[in-house]
């Protein structure tokens, strides 16, 4: 379920950091156009925000008449994000004024509006804004901070932005059906490295950005959310429980901590299935070796299967398993894979295009007792895809007393 969130920008300096909000946003798989005030684009210019937008951008209600442009973002939008709200725009959004184009738009919509204040501490406090505050909130707004700190000036006070990272999570939250809430979800994510020596590694070439994004989605559905990191090189998220876990070994011990009282287990990281038998206390030397050499490996533990034959198993395990098929031989190695590691749904992916590092996925969702589902878009979208197969079993679980994988 991809999002469209219209970003307003108001003229304040706060706007340098909406740069972030914009690519966080975009990046977690959110349709995104930005539309700043006049006075924002004297802090950040046009073409900042289309770079970080993939959208172009207007600011003028005169702009583009023929496309009715206020209109068709008012009714395009989800979510209206603004940040900075500053105590102009504040006044004008209060006052039903339309005379840019974020304000029009603003009239023209029935989307949801988050704002994050930006402003001196004594605009904050002046009764002005404190009223254009309440009109706006008794209309449904909804506001994220400002929190207290270093101003602009030499001064400080209330009246800084809220977090850009905690903005980001909040707006993707925001308006979505909040169907795992009070339940618990361990999720997995990365690559493990498995040391020969403490300079060299064997490992793979998992990214972690479909672990990092289920993390993301659970937790934007209300889920109290583990996310257990191993080598990822995506930005981690906010608002969720991180434990690092490098090693199969550790990912194992932490996988069954985790899993102690939890709800679902979705395991999409990258296990290596074998490690150095003997890894090196130093550095292993090249004229130590020769001209060839060998390694012996150890197989590691199958951490999944493990997993679903412990007593912490947790009511609904998914497996992801990456496979160089497709077709009918993707769905046959799938199948086999759910059955053997005793989990309730499996991930099939086929990665011969290579979605390693990339944003999108292409995968087949297998379960006992349904026909495979296709999930394919940006990796949040096959991550919501998934959990709403996860949020099904749940359900279906709480009404019956079953515990056992439905093989
Ligand atoms: O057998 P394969 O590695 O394809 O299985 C992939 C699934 O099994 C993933 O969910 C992965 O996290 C898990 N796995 C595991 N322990 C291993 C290897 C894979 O839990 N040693």
């Amino acid at each position: 379920m991809s999002r469209n969130i219209l970003v307003g920008v108001g003229g304040g300096i706060a706007a340098y950091k909406t740069c972030e909000i914009v690519r966080g946003l975009t990046r977690s798989g959110a349709r995104v156009r930005v539309a700043p005030t006049p006075a924002a684009l004297r802090f950040v210019g046009a073409p900042t925000w289309e770079a970080l937008s993939h959208a172009p951008v207007e600011t003028d209600v005169f702009a583009r008449v023929d496309e009715v442009l206020h209109v068709e973002l008012g009714q395009w939008a989800d979510l209206i994000l603004i940040a900075p709200a500053t105590a102009d725009l504040l006044s004008r959004s209060a006052a039903g004024r339309a005379d840019d184009l974020l304000t029009a738009s603003l009239l023209a919509s029935r989307a949801p509006v988050l704002a994050a204040p930006a402003m001196h501490t004594a605009m904050w406090e002046n009764p002005a804004t404190a009223a254009n505050i309440q009109t706006l909130r008794d209309r449904g707004w909804e506001f994220l901070g400002p929190v207290s700190g270093a101003l602009t000036g030499a001064d400080s006070g209330m009246g800084r932005m809220f977090d850009p990272e905690s903005i980001v999570e909040r707006a993707l939250a925001t308006g979505r059906p909040q169907d795992l809430r009070g339940r618990r979800i361990v999720v997995t994510a990365g690559g493990t490295h498995e040391d020969i020596d403490p300079v060299r590694f064997i490992g793979n070439r998992s990214s972690g950005r479909q672990g990092i994004a289920v993390a993301e989605a659970a937790r934007d559905r209300g889920a109290e959310v583990t996310l257990i990191a191993a080598h990822v090189d995506a930005p981690l998220p906010a608002g969720v429980h991180l434990v690092q876990a490098l090693s199969a070994e550790r990912l194992q011990r932490s996988v069954h901590e985790a899993c102690v009282g939890a709800d679902a287990l979705v395991m999409v990281a990258a296990v290596c299935d074998y490690r150095p038998t003997r890894p090196g206390a130093h550095k292993l030397k090249k004229h130590d070796l020769g001209e060839t050499t060998s390694l012996e490996l150890t197989v590691t533990p199958d951490i999944l299967a493990g997993l679903t034959a412990s007593a912490e198993r947790p009511p609904v395990v998914v497996g992801f398993a990456a496979e160089t098929a497709s077709g009918a031989a993707l769905e046959r190695l799938g199948t086999g894979k759910r059955r053997a590691k005793g989990c309730d749904l499996l991930v099939a992916n086929d990665v011969t295009d290579g979605v390693f590092g990339t944003d999108e996925n292409h995968a087949l969702l297998l379960a006992a007792d349904a026909p495979p589902l296709e999930l394919h878009g940006h990796k949040r979208e096959v991550a919501d895809g998934l959990l709403d197969a996860v949020t099904a079993l749940l359900e279906r679980q709480s009404t019956s007393t079953q515990k056992e994988p439905l093989s």
